[in-house]
């Protein structure tokens, strides 16, 4: 369809601290686009907004742009505020996009979820990743078989982080991982352990490492923390016929692909027969649109208020990643004990 023929969305943003101004950014620019009001309990943070967007409408209370004519919203508060605001917004009728991770906890999830369905609302959760251009390819190179069949992958997201006060590091940076790692492999993972420490904060995890099993025997290692000299985004897939590599911090070339192995002889009778032969191949950097995640995501959530479609990041999606992370909170508290999960 032409931009030009969008039928245009009145938009609320809520919360216009570190990430909120990004959705902003992203839905006062698009065409179909109107932010026409944006919440939060900061007028230092508003009068900000307003010097930047001097035609957009401020407000300290929730209440108000609920009450207005905003008819989509984006909530980017923190996140033991997200179950109670974003039922308050379905409850006035408002499609709802929440940042991640969804809730706090899957009851939760589960009752957005109902309460969605029932008021024919869209729920969508901002799992900025799987509407990025260089996890598309993962998933399709995965989903071709290029790969060959996928042993394990690792994923590591670190540097000296933001410190948050009410979640850890696990709720913090894991949603990242785990949602995209659900999208890339087209699987849920059934086991979950983690372990972590606190060294800064008392009682919150700044430093975490979460292992999840998929069904299909694909191990799954995710190293996050908030303390790390270095800003590390970088997730490596080995598969039996390639390996590859997805540098989120690279600029340009961000996925590099392997033609490296290892093969075992079909058949061995003696240990001096038996010898591994490693391939050393091409290293292959392809072409990945430099789109900005964050607009591919407001562009599906306006098309998905106007069409009437499931978002790709629906609230069940966002309610598996919570499930995950119930999972990972348990196990770390029970010292990396392996849970089970069934879905
Ligand atoms: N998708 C991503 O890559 C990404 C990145 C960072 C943060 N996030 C998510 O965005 C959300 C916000 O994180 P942040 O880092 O921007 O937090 P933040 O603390 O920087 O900002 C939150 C803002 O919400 C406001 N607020 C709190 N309660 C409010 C209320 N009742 N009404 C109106 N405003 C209220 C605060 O005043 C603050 O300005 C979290 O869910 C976080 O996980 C997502």
């Amino acid at each position: 369809m032409n931009s030009k023929d969008l039928r245009t969305v009145r938009v609320g943003v809520v919360g216009c601290g570190y990430w909120g101004p990004k959705l902003i950014r992203n839905l006062q620019g698009l065409p179909g686009s109107e932010l026409y009001m944006v919440a939060d309990l900061r007028a230092d943070r508003l009068e900000h907004i307003q010097g930047l967007y001097p035609g957009v409408a401020v407000t300290t209370s929730y209440a108000e742009l609920l009450d207005s004519s905003v008819e989509a919203i984006a909530l980017a508060t923190p996140v033991g505020s997200h179950y109670a605001m974003a039922r308050e917004a379905l409850l006035h009728d408002k499609h709802v996009l929440i940042e991640k991770p969804l809730t706090t906890n899957s009851q939760d999830a589960e009752e957005l979820i109902r309460l969605a369905e029932q008021r024919r609302r869209v729920l969508m959760v901002g799992h900025t990743f799987e509407y990025n251009p260089a996890v598309d390819y993962v998933r399709e190179f995965i989903a071709k078989g290029e790969l060959g069949h996928v042993f394990y992958i690792n994923s590591t997201r670190v540097n000296l982080g933001i410190f948050q006060k009410d979640i850890n590091v696990i709720w913090d940076l894991a949603p990242h991982d785990i949602s995209m790692l659900i999208y890339a492999l087209g699987q849920r993972p059934t086991q979950v352990s983690a372990r972590g420490a606190a060294y800064v904060q008392p009682h919150i995890e700044d430093v975490a490492w979460v292992t999840l099993g998929f069904p299909n025997g694909v191990m799954a290692d995710i190293h996050v923390s908030w303390l790390d000299p270095c800003k590390i985004r970088r997730t490596t897939v080995v598969g039996s016929k390639k390996m590859l590599v997805y540098d989120d911090v690279e600029a340009t070339e961000k996925i590099r692909v392997y033609d490296k192995g290892v093969d075992a002889p079909p058949y061995s009778d003696t240990l001096e027969q038996f010898r591994l032969s490693y391939r050393y191949g091409d290293i292959t950097t392809p072409a990945i649109s430099g789109q900005e995640p964050l607009e591919i995501e407001c562009r599906h959530y306006l098309d998905c208020v106007r069409t009437g479609h499931t978002p790709r990041s629906d609230g069940r999606v966002g309610w598996q990643v919570v499930r995950v992370l119930e999972e990972a909170q348990q196990s770390l508290k029970n010292g990396g004990e392996v849970r089970l999960l069934s879905w």
